[in-house]
């Protein structure tokens, strides 16, 4: 049983500067933010015209304020509120920012207006994705592992759509692990996402040739995810065209750990 594991890729750097925006308008609403990112909470639509609001978690009143005047800030050094806009941007977010926020409003005659609440969780962004693969006997396990992201979760494609039952012996599009039959084979993409974050690693399958000897693909390409980071909008990547991967087919075991690191 010639099992061969080859270990691969493949990371982009999206730890700092993440940046996300939530619409906390309406009552309940569910925000999240990056661990050491930027969030763009919009409060209400203006606070031009609201005689006086704040804004609190359980313990402490965060903001105050009154029209177009902050009378307090006490979170100040690392957020900006605009009233006209009614947007809370916050910095350098912690896991002591998570959990409930409540805005009050007031009218001059100090009624109440309206109050609502909003949830903000903060996670940890997918910082790498490592792809593992093992081929025996034609077919290959491959084994999807993410470093540093709060609850990741798992989606395989190959040739740019998912992964059919058909093609797999074990596991389905949403494992970390899979083993696919010994006939399939293409490009093969992991994507590990959580809220706040978007990475993926690929290498091309290709142990139909191998029968069980000393043979494993590695590949190493740019980092080609269905949707890039949360800031940047410029386009969907549907179809992996953009990378065009050097194939090396190694015909020993050993194991090689080059990756790239692109960041956005
Ligand atoms: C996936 O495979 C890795 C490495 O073989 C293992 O550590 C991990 O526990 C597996 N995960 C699941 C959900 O089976
Ligand atoms: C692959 O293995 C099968 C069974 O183990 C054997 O019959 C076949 O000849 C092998 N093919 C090659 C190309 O070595
Ligand atoms: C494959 O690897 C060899 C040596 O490791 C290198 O010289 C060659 O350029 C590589 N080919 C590709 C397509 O990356």
């Amino acid at each position: 049983m010639g099992a061969v594991v080859g270990l691969l890729l493949l990371l982009i750097g999206v730890s700092h500067g993440l940046e996300t925006s939530c619409d906390g308008r309406k009552n309940g609403a569910q925000c999240y933010g990056a661990l050491g990112g930027t969030v763009n909470l919009q409060l209400m639509d203006s606070a031009s015209e609201i005689f006086r609001y704040e804004w609190s978690n359980k313990s402490t009143i965060i903001l105050i304020g009154s029209k177009n005047n902050i009378r307090s800030n006490v979170i100040s050094s690392r957020s900006v509120f605009t009233p006209s806009n009614g947007t809370f941007r916050i910095n350098d977010l912690s896991r002591n920012d998570n959990g409930e926020y409540k805005l009050k409003m007031e009218n001059a005659d100090l009624e109440n207006l309206g109050e609502r609440t909003l949830h903000l969780s903060v996670q940890a962004p997918v910082s790498s994705v490592l792809l593992v693969s093992e081929c025996l006997q034609g077919e290959m396990r491959v084994s999807c592992s993410s470093v540093g992201g709060d609850h990741p979760q798992y989606n395989w494609t190959l040739d740019g759509r998912e992964l059919t039952d058909d093609e797999l012996l074990s596991g389905n599009t949403e494992s970390e692990n899979i083993t696919l039959k010994a006939d399939v084979s293409g490009y093969l993409v992991c994507s590990v996402r959580n809220d706040v974050s978007d990475v993926c690693g690929s290498t091309i399958n290709n142990c139909t040739s191998s029968n069980g000897t000393q043979k494993w693909v590695h590949e190493s390409s740019d980092t080609v995810c269905n949707k890039p980071t949360t800031t940047s909008t410029t386009s969907t990547v549907g179809k992996e065209t953009s990378a065009t991967p050097s194939t090396n087919i190694t015909s020993s075991n050993q194991t090689d750990t080059s990756g790239r690191d692109d960041s956005w």
